[in-house]
């Protein structure tokens, strides 16, 4: 048995400081998807059989799931990147609020545990703050299964002595929803049919994991998933997917830098529009098998974009984009049509020299402007990405704070960037402080995670 996960997480600071300038170059070996692997990680109480996944990014987000399924009663253990999973004990009806207060993927427990308990208990969940994230999608589809619900001083409470397949048509194609209804719908009697279901690559990495426990299921991959529930679902071993939010994160960040950055792990065509958009932009796109390339020296033109669910652009990718698109020549128009308030990062990267302006769920991103670095607060994850990104392309150094919400979804940031020729450091808690922190940056202190 390896390391417990959970007592040893990786240490971060609360602090980045990027010093801009370099132009990224070199290659980043993606860790697995965050989307998939939480999903994976709870799907794996649908069977008391013990279950191994590969590939598992060590971030925070991870731990938290770690910790609630530790909390609901499994055995959790960890091997490098490989989690051992053993429900087999008794198993908690009850998500503790503190864990869901802290990470809203964390609902995703409730469909796994009416399918094997016939209840859950989930406290209403918390999460990014990035709009009301609504759980509607996920309450009506377990009703249709016949499921009861209340909603009691802020827990959800789910019973289903039984759950029967039915037919769910969701009003939105939820990434959520799909995947609690999907692990619900294996343990339901007859067949269930999931309309206008999501379609993003996570959702076909928990398909398959789901047929390796047993589970029949068809469409993955489309928006109309069938369920034959009723299986006995037994352990399964799976490798999850690579992270395709963390790849477009470091082809923009080379962009950027008018750099070369090639990822390495990802099937290319889980960025399909996304690529499409940077050749648009001026980027040079190689792909290759599992192997994509993004290389420019020239200018950048403006792009529009409009985020979409999959295979439409990914809203986790819009806040980066306008970094590039801020540096682009001429005027763009990002359109966030997936969550409410995502532009919240906007206000901080104007400080650093963006010209974004905001109307409704439009942005108007004006370029080239000249990026320069200062003091920001990431507000969330995605968008504390695109504040590093903006300080690896502006003049000086730029202090981003609250930095711990990009380590919710980057493993190995620090290390990655400097790999590739940044010049970061972090304020690692335990570690020396810096006294102020650009000018620690900007000496180059940092070259081995502590400054
Ligand atoms: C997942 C991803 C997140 C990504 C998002 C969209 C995880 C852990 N998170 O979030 O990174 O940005 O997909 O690709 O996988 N909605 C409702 N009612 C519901 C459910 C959703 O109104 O019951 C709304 C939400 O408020 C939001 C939109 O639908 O505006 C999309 O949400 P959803 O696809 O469910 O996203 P998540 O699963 O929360």
């Amino acid at each position: 048995m390896g390391e417990a996960i959970g007592t040893a997480p990786p240490r971060h600071g609360e602090r980045l400081y990027v010093r801009g300038g370099a132009r990224l170059e070199g290659q980043v070996v993606l860790a697995g998807a965050k989307n998939s692997a939480l999903k994976l990680l709870a799907a794996s109480l649908l069977t008391p059989e013990t279950s191994v996944v590969h590939r598992v990014p060590r971030i925070t987000d991870v731990e938290l799931m770690v910790e609630m399924l530790r909390a609901l009663g499994a055995r959790v253990s960890s091997e490098g990147a490989t989690l051992t999973i053993d429900p087999g004990g008794r198993l908690e009806g009850c998500a503790p609020y503190e864990l869901v207060r802290q990470m809203r993927a964390s609902i995703i427990v409730m469909g796994p545990l009416v399918a094997r308990l016939g209840e859950a208990t989930i406290a209403m969940p918390g999460g990014c703050n990035i709009g009301p994230r609504r759980i509607d999608f996920h309450i009506r589809g377990l009703e249709k299964l016949g499921a009861r619900i209340d909603i009691d001083h802020g827990f959800i409470k789910v019973r289903a002595d039984r759950l029967k397949g039915a037919v769910v048509a969701l009003d939105y194609p939820s990434v959520g929803a799909t995947e609690n209804l999907l692990m619900a719908a294996t343990a339901a009697d007859g067949v269930t049919v999931i309309e206008n279901a999501a379609r993003e690559p996570e959702i076909a990495d928990l398909a398959a994991f789901l047929g390796a426990m047993g589970a029949v299921v068809d469409g993955a991959g489309t928006s109309t998933l069938q369920v034959e529930g009723g299986h006995a679902l037994h352990g399964a071993e799976h490798t999850v997917i690579a992270d395709r939010i963390e790849a477009g994160t470091y082809l923009i960040m080379g962009a950027a830098t008018a750099g070369d950055v090639t990822v390495l792990g990802l099937d290319p065509a889980h960025l399909e529009l996304f690529l499409a958009k940077l050749r648009a932009a001026g980027v040079e796109v190689d792909e290759g098998e599992r192997r994509i390339r993004a290389r420019r020296d020239g200018p950048l033109a403006p792009v529009d974009i409009s985020t979409l669910p999959h295979p439409g652009f990914a809203t986790d990718l819009q806040a980066q984009i306008m970094v590039l698109l801020s540096l682009a020549e001429g005027t763009s128009i990002v359109t966030e049509n997936v969550f409410e308030n995502r532009f919240v990062v906007v206000d901080e990267l104007n400080r650093l020299g963006a010209g974004i302006v905001t109307s409704g769920h439009h942005a108007v991103v004006a370029g080239p402007r000249r990026l320069s670095g200062t003091v920001v607060e990431a507000p969330d994850l995605r968008g504390g990405a695109a504040l590093v990104t903006a300080g690896l392309a502006a003049d000086n150094t730029t202090e981003v704070r609250g930095a711990g919400h990009i380590f919710r979804g980057y493993e190995r940031l620090e290390e990655n960037l400097r790999a590739l020729g940044a010049d970061v450091a972090s304020d690692i808690p335990g570690a020396a402080s810096p006294e102020a922190g650009a000018d620690a940056a900007g000496a180059g202190a940092a070259t081995d995670g502590t400054i």
